[in-house]
């Protein structure tokens, strides 16, 4: 799995000789697993047909800003959000020059301005444009507000130039793409996560369990990698496949959860419990299948031992997540949880009737979270779960690393919790 899988990116051309090669782009994105949607100006059309586009990322392509029929179905606003990304291949000189001014006149323009996630720029031009004094100005006031600029590469051009002005290859723009959803700021932590149901055997073929599907554990595992660290997931029984690079634990029980959990956290910094433990199994576990000779039958069940809770108690100086589920009166419940457990930072979600946006089910697609730590709080608002758990990574990055200065007081001086490309600076080249 690449860097780039389950990620959203939204491709913008400009009008450039070098969108021929976007075509290219889209196949490479899509093959490193990446989602792909295309927004092309004018410009780009004179080049390459929308046609084309539609056809290699299986979906329209989006072209005006003000189009009823478009805005009926995925519009603008909703693309912005949409996106992980945005990669402009090719970016004309003149592209560059209105991002600059911040216009929002034809669509893509908007979208850049209204998007809050990473913007990366492929420029595409002759030589000649590249280096007007003009096009460097601009260049420098973009890198300054946090876009990335991915190129331009040297070489034979178009137009019988040679220099600087050419579109990387595609295969070095999905590299690069790649590269920027992986953010270190876990690099050199070990981070445990608990994920998925237990099952609580009955007789050899039934068993107690829940509707958890597992996709926030393997989200936040996956994020989690992506931030650098070296990852150990404990999972209940799920059907989902072991994030890239994450080393997998399997497990069924309560029990083995708990025991699989304490031998892996030994030398971890970080613990984010997210399974759905069953808090309690049956007292006994028949030999036989259980038949169905009585009118009634009871089933008297023990509690079970709470992994995040005992493997806090035995490792204090391991920085712990724990998740709490809640129908109703979400921050006092999730409070007292984080309380009893002595755990560091604590993700409420609401969960049945009172989420209804959220599938109101344990295995949505979506959730949003609150996070609780030391008197602070912050709302991640909903979203698809991977990139909730990438938000929630960033956080708990920021936490851990004021925990382990000020142990005590996690986060107490953490302001702002995520930086975007608009509060945020970036690297050009
Ligand atoms: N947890 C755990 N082991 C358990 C139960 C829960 O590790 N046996 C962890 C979960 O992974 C989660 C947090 O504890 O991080 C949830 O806290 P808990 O109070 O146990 O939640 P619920 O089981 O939902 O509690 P209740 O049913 O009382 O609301």
């Amino acid at each position: 799995m690449s860097l780039l899988n389950g990620k959203r990116i939204l491709l913008g051309v400009t009008g450039s000789i070098a969108a021929y090669k976007a075509g290219e782009l889209v196949r490479g994105l899509r093959a490193a697993g990446a989602e792909v949607r295309v927004a092309m100006t004018r410009g780009a059309t004179e080049f390459v047909a929308p046609l084309t586009f539609q056809a290699l990322s299986g979906h329209p392509v989006h072209e005006e800003l003000l189009d009823a029929g478009a805005e009926a179905g995925m519009g603008h606003i909703e693309l912005a959000r949409w996106a992980d990304a945005i990669l402009v291949a090719p970016a004309s000189a003149d592209f560059i020059a209105r991002l600059v001014q911040g216009r929002a006149d034809d669509l893509l323009a908007a979208l850049c301005l209204a998007s809050p996630v990473p913007l990366v720029l492929a420029p595409a031009m002759n030589t000649g444009m590249w280096q007007d004094p003009a096009t460097q100005d601009n260049v420098r006031t973009l890198r300054t507000r946090g876009v990335l600029l991915f190129g331009p590469a040297e070489g034979e051009q178009a137009c019988g130039d040679v220099g600087p002005g050419r579109m990387l290859e595609p295969d070095a723009l999905v590299a690069q793409l790649g590269e920027i959803f992986q953010s270190g700021a876990l690099a050199g932590r070990t981070v445990v996560v608990t994920a998925g149901p237990t099952r609580e055997p009955l007789d050899p073929v039934r068993f107690l369990s829940n509707r958890s599907s597992g996709r926030m554990g393997f989200a936040v595992a996956q994020a989690a990698r992506e931030a650098g660290a070296k990852v150990i997931l404990v999972a209940g029984p799920v059907s989902l496949p072991t994030p890239e690079r994450v080393e997998r634990l399997d497990v069924e029980t309560a029990a083995e959860m708990l025991s699989a959990t304490i031998k892996a956290t030994e030398g971890a910094d970080i613990l984010v419990a997210t399974a759905a433990v069953s808090d309690y199994r049956p007292r006994e576990v028949a030999a036989d299948k259980i038949k169905k000779d009585a009118e009634e039958l009871n089933l008297p069940l023990v509690r079970n031992p709470d992994v995040l809770a005992e493997v806090k108690q035995a490792r204090p100086g391991l920085f712990c997540l724990g998740f709490a589920a809640e129908t109703s009166r979400l921050e006092e419940h999730a409070l007292a949880k984080l309380r009893a457990k002595g755990i560091e930072m604590i993700a409420a979600n609401r969960v049945g009737p009172a989420a209804p946006e959220a599938g109101g089910t344990f295995d949505s697609e979506v959730a949003e979270l609150t996070l609780y730590w030391e008197g602070q709080k912050e709302a991640l608002p909903l979203a698809p779960k991977d990139r909730l758990a990438r938000q929630l990574i960033t956080s708990l990055a920021q936490c851990f690393e004021q925990w382990r200065a000020e142990p005590g007081a996690a986060g107490r001086r953490v302001v702002s919790l995520h930086a975007t490309r608009k509060a945020g600076s970036g690297e050009g080249g």
